[in-house]
């Protein structure tokens, strides 16, 4: 028993091809993201992904800290050994968002997705994606596709207690099987990873659209140190966030951190 599942009752779920089937359990590490960018560097292949169950320092975005207690949440990892240019990666964080909201959704829970890829339930966020990369020159050697999801906390600490929420919470309070849902959680990153590397960012970036009601609402985003409000018109081809100013101009953003005005997380 580790990261509080069996390997073996993992390896019997697990239904992907190449993602997870190098996969390491593990009790407690300071962040998945870190742990997986070690092994990375000592040549683990595509497709090996580290999961935990609990982490000291787990890490969200915009230098944001991730709740990560044990015996409840998913916390993985996977490494991603991907054949494009350093600026073609960005949409894949988009494809990990669509692939967490899949999961929520087929459990009952209706998730939806906010740029760049929380994924919400009634406003409160249900699972978030941390992706680092390593490039040397023009070519990607490594992304570190973290993902965090809150399975089974019923609680959360007072910062985070009305603006986030769990699959069980949304599913009434029925405790779930972690490895029922990291088994669908890969089946349906791999699905989306696959889709992005064959199909493009088009493709993602209209399944995206599918799955959001962020576009078309008044925002702030807060790019590096200024907050810029507008309306979040469009997600472009290369999964750029367009905003509408109030003088006419519009604004492309390619990573930034989003407030709706209701204070919704
Ligand atoms: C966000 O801020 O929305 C992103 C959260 C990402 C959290 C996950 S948990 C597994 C992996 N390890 C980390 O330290 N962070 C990511």
């Amino acid at each position: 028993m580790s990261a509080g599942m069996s390997r073996h009752e993992v390896a019997q779920k697990l239904r992907t091809h190449w993602l997870g089937r190098d996969l390491h359990l593990l009790e407690q590490v300071g962040s998945t993201n870190d742990e997986a960018a070690s092994r990375a560097r000592a040549g683990a292949p595509h497709g090996t992904v580290v999961i935990a169950d609990a982490q000291s320092i787990g890490r969200g975005r915009q230098g944001h800290q991730w709740y990560s207690p044990p015996g409840h949440n998913l916390y993985l990892s996977a490494i991603l050994r991907l054949a494009m240019p350093p600026n073609a990666v960005p949409p894949l964080t988009l494809a990990a968002g669509i692939a967490t909201c899949e999961v929520a959704r087929c459990l009952g829970v209706p998730a939806s997705l906010k740029w760049p890829n929380d994924v919400l339930v009634g406003g409160r966020k249900l699972a978030g994606i941390l992706a680092e990369m390593s490039t040397r020159g023009a070519t990607t050697e490594v992304v570190i596709l973290g993902v965090g999801m809150n399975v089974n906390s019923t609680t959360f600490p007072q910062d985070l207690s009305r603006t986030a929420t769990s699959l069980r919470i949304e599913r009434g309070g029925e405790a779930m099987d972690r490895a029922d849902v990291l088994a669908l959680l890969l089946f349906e990153l791999e699905r989306w990873i696959n889709l992005f590397v064959s199909e493009g960012a088009p493709a993602i970036v209209s399944a995206w659209k599918e799955r959001t009601h962020f576009l078309g609402q008044r925002v702030s985003v807060k790019v590096e140190d200024k907050v810029v409000t507008g309306w979040a018109m469009d997600v472009d081809a290369d999964g750029a966030l367009l905003l509408g100013r109030e003088d006419g101009t519009s604004l492309r953003v390619l990573s930034g951190e989003v407030t709706l005005p209701e204070g919704e997380p």
